[in-house]
Parts: structure tokens; C-alpha cells; sequence
């Protein structure tokens, strides 16, 4: 592999590579606000000049290409003040902002403000002012003051999201962005442009004001939103969830994450009104309106729902798996239907809503359809709707979904006679169920999912349900992780009272007499390796950050 030195060290590059992603992959950072990985090369914030031994002038390391044996400083004293140079340049119209601003302890400018610049300014006149408070489109805000004219989102549009509709208008300082007139700043992705602004100037109208990024503890974690599992961040302060961001897989999601997914798939987590925060009960002979539905201990549900086993055959008992649930909460269902309970009655509901767009975004509107077809859990057929209209199945036990998509769905609850749900959140047809089990969500948990590429991917408790504490190293905590880096921020806030689908199954599972020797999740996976073939080998560490591909081997780590 060809080489060239930086500030003296040997760095190996593929020819066609420029000067800051030869640094980038040894990772070495070259200061950059305008070049972004993801972006076609702009060069127009002058950041990146560095000094090339024989070259007159600084060169800007994102558009110069490395060549064999070229010198290069980033850190001479003639790099130092150019890059110097270019901030003070950068700072001149740039307000004071950092106190009020969503963007500090993240900002690139702030950042190297503090690394790179002289900390006093030379410049003594009024600033430009420009309009403060512009809101570009239905998720995003605008600071016409704060931009630096990167163009990296004016360029996103065209290049990632084909649809432009950002643009500079005006000339000398007093340039800035806008939509183009009539348009606003409104396609199913258009809050990448949050992150990949370096500055505060573009903000998250859900996100603004409402925490600091250093207050917050960062999880790694999937998007449940779609079939396509975005790897992300979710973000939490008090135990609640403030915002998720997307995190960089180049297999799945390069850089960026949907609109839907962002905004969609965490409010039900810290909902009060709707999370189901205690086991429920109906009364016996009170009618489903939801008014006989009282809330009992743990133990007093779970002995209800064994006594309700025990009054039906087998065949008159079916399941429902769940593709918004773990592959580990659907292995575990899935063994106590057969082995416990003697049925094959088990199936899952799919949730195709229009069609596969070009970027990301799926159709499966689960994150773990796939996870399901490799334990061979069938989706829901007409032989299975009809077995529920005849009361051929008589008792339902659903896991993390409702039948209100279904068609004829009034008939079917009116024709089954006892339902248990193990449900995150109360929703529509919830008040009709015997027996309601509050279950903990994505974000309260360890586990796997397998998205439409068939790449197994983790996700990780960001928020503490309530037992946490009482049970440590138990319940949702890993082996791997256990409690995270956040312990700390799991003292204050509403912890819900629920508990992992796969841990309370395996409760009853013991009541019957049955072995479901799990003490956390990866136990479970560990099984999962040994009893299902296209899992063979495989472990919960090998997953790693950025998932691998079932049935191959393949592990990707970078
Ligand atoms: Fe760059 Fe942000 Fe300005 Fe867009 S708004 S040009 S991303 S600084
Ligand atoms: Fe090179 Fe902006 S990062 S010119």
C-alpha cells in the first residue's frame, strides 16, 4: 500500500483517497467543518488547509489527494496559523450563542474554538444579524446567524435525499441559507441536516431546549421503526427519553436515519398516560368495557393466567409472537407453547404498511420479521383467523401487538374467551384482556433483532425499569454491560414496572414445572446458538457494535 508522512508519522492510503480520509481511516482527525464522509467535497470552509513540503501554499487536505512518499503537517507552525487564521475569519459574525445554543458540547466551531483559535478577538464592530428563529419545515429550525456556510446541507438534499430544497441566497456576509421559495424544508429525512450541520444553526424542533448534551447518557442501540433496524443513539436525561440520533453503519444505514424513526419510535417509552405500570386483572364475570380491569401483584396475575391454562386443551390455546420483540422474548414464547403447553398454535402479525423507498425506509414497519421467519413462527393465515372465529381457540396469549389490524376484528374478540397480553402500552383493544402484563420496551432491555438483510443487531437498555435496582445483574442488565455507563442517571425520573417478556414467561414456565434456566438475556441467546442451525456458532459477544450476518459468520467491528 502506497504511504505518505503527517506530522510525521507513515500513513498508508489507497491511491484516489484525499489527504483527511487517509487520516480519518488512521484515525487521525483533520480539522473540517465543510467536508462530511457521506457528502461529495466542497472545500469552501478553508479549516483543513495543512502544509505540503514543496507545494507553495496550503493545500486543504479534503480536496488534495494523497500521492506516495508527499509530507504533509497538520500541526506546523505554519498549519497552526492557518487554521488559525480561518477561525478568527469564521468567528467574526459568529454570535455568542454558546450559553442558549442546542448545539454546544457537540459543535465542531466550539470545539475547535477552544483547540485551534487565540480565544480573543481582533474584531470590534457590530456583528451581521440575520433572522434568528426561521423554521425551515415542519422538524427543523434555523439560525441564519449561527451558519458558517458549510453548504453540507444544502448538498445533503441534492446528493442523499434528491430533493433539493435548500440554498444560499445573498452575497459577502450577508449570505445565508433558505428554502426555495414556496418550499420548505419537508421529505422523510430531512433531520440528518441536524447532525451534519457542524454549528447550531439547524436544530431539531422536537429536541430544542430540552436538555444538554453532557447531562445525557448516550446508548447504543436500533431503531424499531422499520424493517431495515437503523443503528442509533438514544439519548436520556432523568430517565427519559430526550432524542435519538443516527450512528454510522455503513451496512445498513451509512450515516443518517429516517424522520418517522426519529421522532416515532420513543415517546410511547416514556408515556405515563399509556404505559401499562402495574399487572392488571379482570375481575371475574365483569364484561370487557376496561372497567373490571384492577391492578394486582406479579404473582397474583401470573397464578391467574396458570389457572387459566389449565382450563383448555392445548389446541385450544394459541399464541401470538411478536416482530416488535426481541428474538430472545419470541424463542422463549415459542418453546413454552410447544413444550409447556403441547401447541402449535403459534403465528405472528405482519405490519406491511406501502412500499420500500430508496433510501432507507421499509415497507415492514417491525424491526424483527426476519428474527421470526428464522424461528419459523409463521405470520397469521386464514386457517388460523379461522380457528379464532370458531372458538376452536378459545385462549389467546399475545405478546407486544394487538388485533386491531386485523380484519373482522370485533368478531374475533367477541369468539375468544380469555387474552392475555404482555403489552408495553395499553392501546385500543387492551381493555378487552383478562390479564394484562406490563412489558419492558426496546429501550428497557438486551436483545437482538434481525433486520430485512438478515443482520442480527443489539439493542441495550438506555432507561431502568423499576426493578433495576432491586435485581441487579438480573432482569434486563447484561452480562456485557452491565448497568451501562449510566447507573448515575437512572436515579430520577418514573421507572415503569415492567418487566422483559422472555423473564416473566420463563416464571410461568417454572410453575409448571419446567427448567427456563435463564438469568439474563445472552443465556438465552446462548441456547438460541445451540438449538436453531442458522444460529450455530454465534454468541452475543460476536454481535458487537455493528451487527453481523446470521448463518455466515461474518462479524463486522468497524
Ligand atoms: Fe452548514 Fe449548517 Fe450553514 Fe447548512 S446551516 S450551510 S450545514 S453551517
Ligand atoms: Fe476542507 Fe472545508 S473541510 S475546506
Amino acid at each position: 500500500m502506497p504511504t505518505f508522512f503527517l506530522d510525521g508519522k507513515e500513513i498508508e492510503f489507497t491511491p484516489g483517497q484525499t489527504i483527511i480520509q487517509a487520516a480519518k481511516n488512521a484515525g487521525i482527525e483533520i480539522a473540517h467543518f465543510c467536508w462530511h464522509p457521506g457528502l461529495s467535497v466542497a472545500g469552501n470552509c478553508r479549516v483543513c488547509l495543512v502544509e505540503v513540503e514543496k507545494a507553495p501554499k496550503g493545500m486543504i487536505a479534503c480536496a488534495t489527494q494523497a500521492t506516495e512518499g508527499m509530507v504533509v503537517y497538520a500541526n506546523s507552525p505554519k498549519a497552526v496559523h492557518m487554521r488559525n487564521a480561518v477561525m478568527e475569519f469564521l468567528l467574526i459574525n459568529h454570535p455568542l450563542d454558546c450559553p442558549i445554543c442546542d448545539e454546544a458540547g457537540e459543535c465542531k466551531l466550539q470545539d475547535y474554538a477552544y483547540k485551534y483559535s487565540v480565544g480573543k478577538s481582533r474584531f470590534d464592530e457590530e456583528k451581521v444579524h440575520k433572522d434568528k428563529r426561521i423554521e425551515l419545515g415542519p422538524n427543523v429550525m434555523l439560525d441564519q446567524e449561527r451558519c458558517i456556510c458549510c453548504s453540507r446541507c444544502v448538498r445533503y438534499c441534492e446528493e442523499v435525499v434528491k430533493n433539493p430544497q435548500l440554498t444560499f441566497v445573498n452575497r459577502t456576509e450577508k449570505v445565508a441559507i433558505e428554502t426555495f421559495p414556496g418550499k420548505q424544508l419537508d421529505n422523510s429525512y430531512s433531520m440528518n441536516v441536524i447532525e451534519i450541520c457542524p454549528v447550531g444553526a439547524l436544530t431539531s424542533r422536537d429536541y430544542r431546549f430540552k436538555a444538554r448534551v453532557w447531562d445525557m447518557s448516550q446508548t447504543n442501540s436500533i431503531c424499531i421503526g422499520c424493517a431495515r433496524g437503523c443503528n442509533d443513539v438514544i439519548w436520556v436525561r432523568d430517565n427519559i427519553i430526550k432524542r435519538l440520533t443516527p450512528r454510522e453503519n455503513m451496512e445498513v444505514n451509512e450515516y443518517w436515519m429516517c424522520d418517522y424513526g426519529r421522532l416515532n419510535t420513543f415517546k410511547f417509552v416514556n408515556n405515563e398516560e399509556t404505559r401499562v405500570n402495574n399487572p392488571m386483572m379482570r375481575e371475574e364475570g365483569i364484561d370487557s368495557d376496561g372497567a373490571g380491569l384492577k391492578p394486582v401483584e406479579w404473582d397474583d396475575a401470573i397464578a391467574r393466567i396458570i389457572s387459566e391454562f389449565k382450563n383448555y386443551r392445548a389446541d385450544e390455546i394459541g399464541f401470538i409472537a411478536s416482530p416488535y420483540s426481541t428474538l430472545e422474548d419470541n424463542y422463549v414464547l415459542q418453546r413454552f407453547a410447544k413444550e409447556i403447553i403441547g401447541t402449535e398454535n403459534i403465528v405472528y402479525l405482519p405490519h406491511i404498511e406501502g412500499e420500500d423507498d430508496n433510501l432507507l425506509l421499509r415497507a415492514d414497519k417491525t424491526p424483527n420479521s426476519t428474527g421470526l421467519k428464522h424461528l419459523c413462527i409463521n405470520p397469521i393465515d386464514a386457517k388460523f383467523i379461522d380457528k379464532l372465529l370458531n372458538k376452536q381457540i378459545k385462549m389467546i396469549y399475545i405478546l407486544n401487538d394487538s388485533l386491531s389490524g386485523l380484519e373482522r376484528t370485533e368478531e374475533i374478540s367477541k369468539a375468544i374467551e380469555v387474552a392475555v397480553l404482555q403489552t408495553s402500552n395499553f392501546y385500543e383493544m387492551s381493555h378487552k384482556a383478562s390479564v394484562i402484563l406490563p412489558a419492558s420496551t426496546y429501550a428497557e432491555i438486551n436483545g437482538t433483532f434481525i433486520n430485512f438483510q438478515n443482520r442480527i443487531q443489539r439493542i441495550r437498555p438506555a432507561v431502568a425499569p423499576l426493578e433495576v435496582e432491586r435485581l441487579p445483574g438480573d432482569f434486563s442488565v447484561s452480562r456485557l454491560d452491565k448497568f451501562g455507563s449510566h447507573n448515575d442517571k437512572w436515579t430520577k425520573g418514573t421507572r415503569f414496572n415492567s418487566r422483559p417478556a422472555w423473564k416473566v414467561i420463563s416464571q410461568i414456565a417454572h410453575v409448571f414445572g419446567s427448567s427456563f434456566d435463564y438469568e439474563n438475556t445472552e443465556d438465552v441467546f446462548d441456547e438460541i446458538a445451540v438449538k436453531v442451525p442458522v444460529f450455530a456458532g454465534m454468541s452475543y459477544e460476536m454481535i458487537g457494535e455493528q451487527g453481523m450476518l446470521v448463518g455466515t459468520g461474518e462479524t463486522i467491528t468497524a
